[in-house]
């Protein structure tokens, strides 16, 4: 069954930052959409309004025990005028996986995307169209039930609303990072929520990245929770390492986000026929195969940064240069691919974009 979604306009709309102020994730659009759920109606009351606060009981379940999702995907200015969204089934599905892990309502695939949809039909003129910008939409799943038990809640809100940004990292070009390799703390654990995009994951890599900032480096590669030796992700994104041509990366477990960039770069890379290979991967390997000359490249990968290049790992006080601390071929191949996909330059031969 569709949503029945009803609109109400701003009556004061704002116009949007010019393309160089607009950064990540500072200005948010001037609306959003929100449905309602509870276990006799199920998801009703689909609606855009003008973007305000949310008014939340103090003992709304979301406020004590965190059970709350969200999505993050990007709309598009094609290069003919119109609007696209970039891989909207795979983030509705993701999201719906996400929701049953931690026993919320997902909305169901299909409702999702019209909901998406709309809400960028709603904020076209929020979609910027500079190189390098793009319409963040920003879908989250909150329990609203007034009640301070420990149990799923009954009662959830669906909303989303839009930034519009300029590159993750500032800049129009591809910014490497220098990564810290994180050896006490972990993001996730197996059997724990990690391959969601749980508030909670997010929550847990904080201190960690404090930490490594402090130290001066941009961002944590995780170790898994167990031994502390494998590879999981860097920041809040996915890790690629090129080893002696071969492109490497952590195989997905319940530890590890099932990236909808991360898939991207894996299909683009069978597609031009280079090895690949998804499987448990040692920090040590790592190090090896830089003590070898054959560490060519290591990469990052998300919806925000799409490609970001590391150009330093620091093990302790073992540091790796990568590249000579510059982004790499690949890195710079699927970088250029993708965006060039997402901004109808390059033909859609994936089914990657939705038009609007
Ligand atoms: C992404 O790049 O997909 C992210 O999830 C980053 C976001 C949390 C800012």
């Amino acid at each position: 069954m569709s949503l029945s979604i009803r609109t109400t306009k701003t009556a004061s709309p704002r116009p949007m930052p010019p393309a160089e102020q607009l950064g990540f994730g500072k200005h948010f659009s001037d609306h959003m959409l929100c449905v309602d759920y509870d276990a006799e109606h199920g998801w009703h009351d689909a609606r855009v309004e003008p973007y305000a606060p949310l008014a939340l009981d103090p003992s709304a379940s979301v406020l004590h025990y965190g059970q709350a999702m969200f999505e993050g995907l990007k709309a598009f200015r094609q290069a003919d005028g119109g609007v696209a969204i970039f891989r909207l089934e795979a983030h509705a599905k993701r999201m719906e996986r996400g929701a049953s892990r931690l026993c919320m309502p997902g909305l169901p695939p299909e409702d999702f995307m019209q909901a998406i949809r709309a809400f960028v039909a709603v904020e076209d003129a929020w979609v910027p169209s500079a190189p390098s910008t793009a319409l963040y939409v920003r879908p989250t799943l909150i329990a609203t039930e007034a009640f301070l038990g420990v149990r799923p809640s009954n009662k959830y809100l669906f909303f989303i609303i839009g930034s519009p940004v300029g590159s993750y990292y500032g800049g129009d070009t591809l910014k490497p990072v220098r990564i810290w390799v994180e050896r006490d703390y972990v993001r996730a654990a197996r059997g724990g929520l990690g391959a969601t995009k749980a508030g909670a994951n997010y929550a847990a890599s904080l201190y960690a990245a404090v930490k490594a900032k402090k130290a001066g480096y941009d961002q944590v590669l995780w170790l898994d929770a167990k031994e502390h030796a494998f590879v999981e992700e860097v920041g809040t994104m996915n890790l690629f390492v090129v080893i002696d041509g071969t492109i490497i990366t952590p195989a997905l477990s319940d530890s590890i986000l099932a990236g909808v960039t991360r898939d991207s770069i894996l299909a683009l890379a069978k597609e031009w026929g280079l090895k690949v290979e998804e499987r448990p991967l040692g920090a040590a390997e790592v190090l090896d195969a830089k003590k070898r000359g054959k560490l060519d490249e290591v990469f990052g990968s998300g919806t925000a940064a799409v490609v970001s290049p590391v150009a330093e790992l620091a093990f302790g006080d073992d540091r790796v240069v990568i590249n000579d601390g510059k982004p790499g071929p690949l890195a710079n191949r699927f970088y250029h691919e993708i965006t060039s996909v997402q901004r109808g330059e390059k033909p859609d031969t994936h089914g990657w974009l939705s038009r609007v």
